[in-house]
């Protein structure tokens, strides 16, 4: 039809992991510098054997992906963590290619992906923007006339001219996002980079996706904060295990995502080494743990996080706490408690109160950062946990009984 600007059939892609190294996770400026460095490898040792230990498996994060998306179509793309989303984001931007199927699409195509795609970092914000409005094929006029658009956007006046290696990741999401959406592609597409960080800048950002989409442009939005992919698009992706399991109208395509299930995951640990602090370790424990993850909700759960290479770093540590209607029903960061913070300890706990929480099912994310400066880590569902009943609620065993979003203990009662 001739109102379709992106077509996409049996679409795969696969990845040779290595099994011994296995990374649940991996950036692209990751796979850049490990490219980068197995080539500097190759040429000093020629004959390196390969670790008898290690086995290299095909792994296919997306399996005979087929959809359409129509012109002015706002798509969220929902899954759970290692769904494919991104992958797929990456080979509609073409940063990668696909290994089977195809992809054809009508339109310039503008892209925000993970922080480290799209900009030079050697080049200024001035010249960033004038070198990604040339690969969209705008002329220099064309650019000029955005230009002080993007930049008042992106609050980066006093930083025009330094290069954008030098940037806070917010101040580069900010800019990223700003030239994206402002420099007219046809098609817009973001991933979950806009996750954490700065409230008021993304609503900002969700607004300027609205009315790129009014002004009957293609918007595909990745994101696990529900509520906004609500707000925003009218249809929905479902992906599984790079399986796309639903493609409809966006409630049905929640309603779906919401309702499957999913298990529940007490430890996450680090699989890879990286330079920067990080999380080593985040693990969720109560004194007296029920069965498979369900906590009693009348005792308290400690969410305790270790952290590597923090070096001489000060560093702050945040949560949100997801239910399973994808509704963010917490957020907050250490630095709420400064006075019993270490700022330089690689060690941090947060508890949560008895009855703080209803009965239920809870996603946690994590992240680490620098006040004020930039989030170094941002972990989507690193913890997945259940609420039960037990104590003076144990005898209420009908969950719909009780309906709030906070657990009974919000208020106190005399
Ligand atoms: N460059 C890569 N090499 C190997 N595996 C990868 C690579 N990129 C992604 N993967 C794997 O592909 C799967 C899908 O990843 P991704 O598209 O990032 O998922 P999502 O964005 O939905 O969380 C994951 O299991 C991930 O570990
Ligand atoms: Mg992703």
């Amino acid at each position: 039809m001739s109102d379709t600007v992106i077509r996409v059939e049996n679409l795969g892609k696969k990845y040779i992991i290595n099994r011994k190294n296995q990374e649940r996770y991996t950036a692209l400026r990751d796979v850049i510098a490990d490219r980068a460095k197995l080539f500097g490898r190759r040429i000093k040792k020629p004959f390196a054997q390969q670790n008898k230990h290690q086995t290299f498996e095909d792994f296919w994060a997306l399996k005979d992906v087929s959809f359409e998306v129509k012109q002015g179509d706002r798509v969220g793309i929902i899954g759970r963590n290692g769904a494919g989303k991104s992958t797929l984001l990456k080979i509609l931007s073409r940063i990668t290619e696909p290994t089977t199927g195809r992809i054809s699409i009508k339109g310039r195509v503008a892209s925000l992906l993970e922080v480290g795609t799209g900009f030079h970092p050697e080049l200024t914000g001035r010249e960033n923007i004038y070198l990604n409005g040339a690969i969209l094929g705008m002329s220099r006029v064309e650019i000029k006339k955005k230009f002080d658009e993007i930049v008042s956007f992106a609050e980066v006046e006093k930083f025009l001219d330094t290069p954008v290696k030098r940037y806070s990741s917010g101040m580069y999401v900010r800019l990223a996002f700003a030239v994206a959406a402002h420099l007219e592609p046809e098609i817009l597409v973001v991933d979950e980079v806009l996750a954490v960080g700065d409230a008021a800048f993304q609503q900002k950002c969700l607004g300027k996706m609205e009315e790129v989409g009014k002004e009957g442009r293609t918007v595909l939005f990745v994101s696990h904060n529900i509520g906004a992919i609500r707000a925003l698009c009218k249809s929905g992706i479902l992906l599984s295990e790079g399986t796309l399991v639903a493609n409809d109208l966006i409630d049905n395509v929640i309603t779906n995502y919401i309702s499957s299930p999913v298990s529940c995951s007490d430890t996450y640990i680090a699989e890879k080494n990286l330079e920067k602090p990080h999380f080593r370790k985040i693990e969720i424990s109560q004194g007296e743990r029920i069965s498979g993850n369900a906590f009693a909700i009348d005792q308290p759960i400690r969410i305790k996080f270790h952290v590597e290479r923090l070096e001489k770093k000060e560093i702050i540590i945040g949560i949100v706490i997801r239910n399973s209607q994808g509704l963010w029903i917490h957020h907050s960061s250490d630095e709420f408690n400064s006075e019993t913070v270490n700022n330089s300890s690689s060690r941090r706990e947060c508890r949560l109160p008895p009855y703080a929480l209803s009965p239920g099912k809870y996603y946690v994310d994590a992240y680490l950062g620098q006040r004020n400066i930039e989030t170094l880590e941002n972990i989507i569902d690193c913890l997945i946990f259940e609420v039960e009943f037990t104590g003076i609620m144990s005898d209420r065993t009908t969950a719909g009984d009780w309906k709030g979003i906070c657990g009974p203990g919000l208020l106190s009662w005399h």
